[in-house]
């Protein structure tokens, strides 16, 4: 409660008279100030003499905290543009994903001091393409918390503390878990089994000790820096189905993992490429 009480005297206090102060900077630099207002309003907002605008923000900005509290300390601790959250490092911490604005399609919060998503931290917010939350503090993620986002294309959870994964959305391209402490038992075989268009794979440096179900549209894996000890006949390709070509898949890397490569001649014949990894 503190720390949104010190938010909101920020926000809607210090940084108002901060942006009327350096009206006349932004008025010359034809800069947006980093709120939520919408274009017509920044229209008319330049075609005013300059006293006139700096009065306008400052009445912009105040009644906007006073009716929608709800939105605007996000989009003045963070810049908000056309579709785009970015709340990137914030002071004070951030310890919980921010209120989004209607319609954000890109949120971009690395490097805070997020902890746990809940389901309701994009329940309304189902116009989002890419989440970026690389660099928190994240140790739980309720599993329903991304399901839900159907356009969902890029996600990234890398550099947290998750053990687990939650579910998954079936658009997405890319999908990063880098630098977590996910284990075998908490990434489900099936995981990403149902995301057909999945291009892009990362879980280097977790705990895993098994390689889970790869989709047939992962042109890149990284699963080096696990501690996976075998690989088998249909980790990569088909043990009953000697024709089976895995053709999109064009880079593998398994190296800093105890399997050794050369001991599983049979279990890359489908692929075009080796995986990266140790072989003596
Ligand atoms: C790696 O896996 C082995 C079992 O295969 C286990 O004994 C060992 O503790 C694991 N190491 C790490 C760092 O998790
Ligand atoms: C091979 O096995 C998989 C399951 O492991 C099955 O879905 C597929 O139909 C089998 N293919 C053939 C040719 O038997």
């Amino acid at each position: 409660a503190l720390d949104s009480m010190k938010a909101f005297l920020f926000t809607c206090i210090l940084v108002p008279w901060l942006v009327a102060a350096s009206a006349r900077k932004f008025d010359q630099d034809s800069q947006l100030i980093p709120g939520s207002l919408p274009g017509r309003e920044l229209n008319g907002y330049y075609n005013e003499n300059l006293k006139s605008r700096r009065a306008r923000v400052r009445t912009i900005l105040f009644s906007s905290c006073l009716s929608a509290r709800k939105y605007l300390p996000t989009c003045l601790l963070c810049v908000c543009l056309t579709g785009s959250v970015y709340c990137e490092e914030v002071s004070p911490d951030m310890t919980a994903v921010p209120t989004l604005p209607k319609e954000t399609a890109y949120l971009y919060a690395r490097f805070n001091k997020i902890k746990k998503i809940s389901t309701k931290d994009f329940a309304d917010i189902l116009t989002l393409k890419r989440i970026d939350l690389t660099g928190n503090l994240i140790s739980e993620i309720e599993d329903g918390a991304f399901s839900k986002l159907t356009l969902l294309e890029e996600l990234s959870l890398a550099e947290n503390r998750l053990v687990k994964l939650p579910m998954l959305p079936s658009k997405l391209t890319s999908f990063n878990a880098n630098y977590n402490l996910l284990k075998t038992k908490g990434v489900k075989a099936n995981a990403f089994k149902k995301l057909t268009k999945l291009a892009t794979l990362f879980l280097a440096d977790n705990q895993l000790e098994a390689v889970p179900h790869i989709p047939e549209s992962v042109r890149t894996l990284h699963l080096q820096n696990n501690n996976i000890t075998e690989v088998s006949k249909d980790t990569f390709c088909r043990s009953n189905d000697t024709y089976y070509l895995r053709l999109s898949l064009s880079e593998v890397r398994m190296d800093g993992n105890p399997v050794l490569l050369s001991k599983y001649p049979d279990s890359f014949t489908c692929m075009k490429v080796l995986p990266i990894g140790r072989y003596r």
